[in-house]
């Protein structure tokens, strides 16, 4: 395996001074996971990295950038910079100077870790494809994953997080895509906007880093679709391809069950069918996005489209489960990783898939900002569509839903997740599906482990 970074090179990449000679063949800044052979980069994030440079050693790291010499370390395996962010950015920026990968970006408010997973699967058919880790879409996962970036691949598939206006233009100027993907627009992240527009703008901010002649890609069935449009052009951009219901990448027929869908399409050169292998209308519509991104590109979409049938939910993330009863067995969707208006709506949809009885435990949705309560509220409704018989909740905010709700479909509502473990157990039955979804942060994972625990 080759060097990813020399000291020589890193040293030149960033401006900073080195004295030893090192190699590295990753990049961490967390010394919790880093590799042996990674370089640490001491970040000021929450805590100051600097003061885990002896940990980031003792795990092996093979070097450290860091803007101060920390007492007791020695100078042959750091590369010292004057500030460790601007540092990552450098290193980063090298990375993807030197690269001559196709590179793509996206983001969006939902599908953003998903669709970069699927489009980075899929591209391994055509070449070697790198591709941000889990949700690294940051001020520092994105400068992270650039400096990661081996030179010899032949993709990229870089993911772009935000929640304030100005944070992808900074990071896409960074990525410089070939193309960019915006996956959806919904209430995600309202905190640090006063509307949905205002997240449509700051997602548009994507087009700005795409190098000339480059393309964008954006939902064809948007509120906001004009808007995203104008962007793009504004930005220079001469090809934008829409997906959707309508559009230039449509649906014309879907037959889903609750393993996966086969869809049959609409592409620019003509119709496609294949299977998807993650449920939900939500997964045939990042699927066509993905098509649309790959037919842009001018790559044989045929094939990519075979890739999709292999994909599977991640743990957290709506993976179907057995659950052992005492008189039989039900299925757990464990989609306690993140949940958001849009993302509830989606599990649903997937929900309204299953054949026996349907009961979902749903914690609350965070960082919603002032109208969170109502959009708690407004999940009545799609939760009745999806002919769902009881809902569990946990949290304050779930109490606006709960009290949204027909009385018949109110389940036992808990302040903590894990207490409601007792009440969904004693009404679990044979053939039910239960959905279990909420924040992170809402703690409904440990209501899954509770569970599994209980029944197991
Ligand atoms: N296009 C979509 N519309 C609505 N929900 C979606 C969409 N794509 C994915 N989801 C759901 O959103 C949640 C987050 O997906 P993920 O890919 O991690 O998004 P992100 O990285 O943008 O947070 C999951 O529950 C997933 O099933
Ligand atoms: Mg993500």
């Amino acid at each position: 395996m080759s060097a990813l970074w020399t000291a020589a090179d890193a040293a030149a990449a960033t401006g900073g001074a080195v004295v030893g000679n090192w190699q590295a063949f990753g990049l961490s800044i967390d010394s919790r996971t880093l590799r042996p052979g990674d370089l640490f980069v001491a970040v000021t994030d929450a805590r100051d990295g600097h003061d885990f440079v002896d940990d980031a050693f003792d795990r092996g790291a093979a070097a450290a950038m860091v803007a101060r010499v920390p007492e007791g370390v020695g100078p042959e395996r750091l590369l010292v910079v004057d500030e460790t962010q601007t540092g990552l950015e450098a290193l980063g920026a090298a990375g993807r100077r030197r690269s001559g990968a196709r590179v793509l970006g996206l983001t969006g408010s939902v599908g953003k870790t998903g669709s970069k997973a699927a489009l980075a699967h899929g591209l391994e058919r055509f070449g070697r494809t790198h591709s941000s880790i889990k949700s690294f879409n940051n001020h520092l996962g994105v400068p992270l994953s650039l400096a990661e970036l081996p030179p010899d691949a032949d993709f990229a598939v870089f993911e772009m997080g935000m929640n304030r206006a100005g944070e992808i233009a900074r990071l896409t100027r960074q990525v410089q895509p070939e193309g960019a993907l915006i996956t959806a627009i919904a209430p995600v992240h309202l905190e640090f906007f006063e509307d949905e527009s205002g997240i449509a703008r700051a997602k548009a901010e994507v087009f700005e880093g795409v190098v000339p002649g480059g393309f964008a890609v954006i939902p064809a069935d948007s509120a906001h679709t004009p808007l995203l449009a104008d962007r793009a052009r504004a930005a220079g951009l001469e090809r934008v391809v829409t997906f959707g219901t309508a559009g230039d990448v449509t649906i014309r027929a879907v037959d889903a069950d609750p393993a996966g869908s086969d869809v049959s399409a609409e592409l620019v050169g003509g119709p496609l069918a294949y299977r998807v292998g993650l449920p939900g209308p939500h997964w045939v519509r990042n699927s066509l996005a993905l098509l649309a991104v790959v037919e842009t590109m001018g790559l044989d979409v045929e094939r990519f489209a075979q890739t999709l049938a292999d994909l599977q939910p991640e743990p957290g993330r709506g993976r179907a489960e057995a659950l052992q009863l005492a008189d039989g067995g039900a299925v757990l969707l464990d989609d306690s990783y993140n949940a958001n208006p849009a993302s509830m709506r989606a599990a649903f949809d997937v929900l309204a898939l299953a054949s026996g009885r349907r009961l979902v435990a749903l914690g609350d949705m965070k960082e919603l900002g002032p109208t969170s309560r109502a959009l708690h509220a407004g999940l009545a409704g799609p939760l009745e569509a999806a002919g769902v018989a009881l809902v569990f909740t946990a949290g304050d905010d779930m109490r606006a839903l709960r009290d949204a709700l027909p009385p018949v479909m109110r389940g036992a509502h808990a302040d903590d997740a894990a207490e409601l473990a007792a009440p969904v157990r004693e009404v679990l039955r044979e053939g039910d599906t239960l959905l279990v979804k909420g924040s992170l942060a809402s703690g409904m994972g440990r209501l899954v482990r509770a569970l599994r625990e209980e029944e197991g």
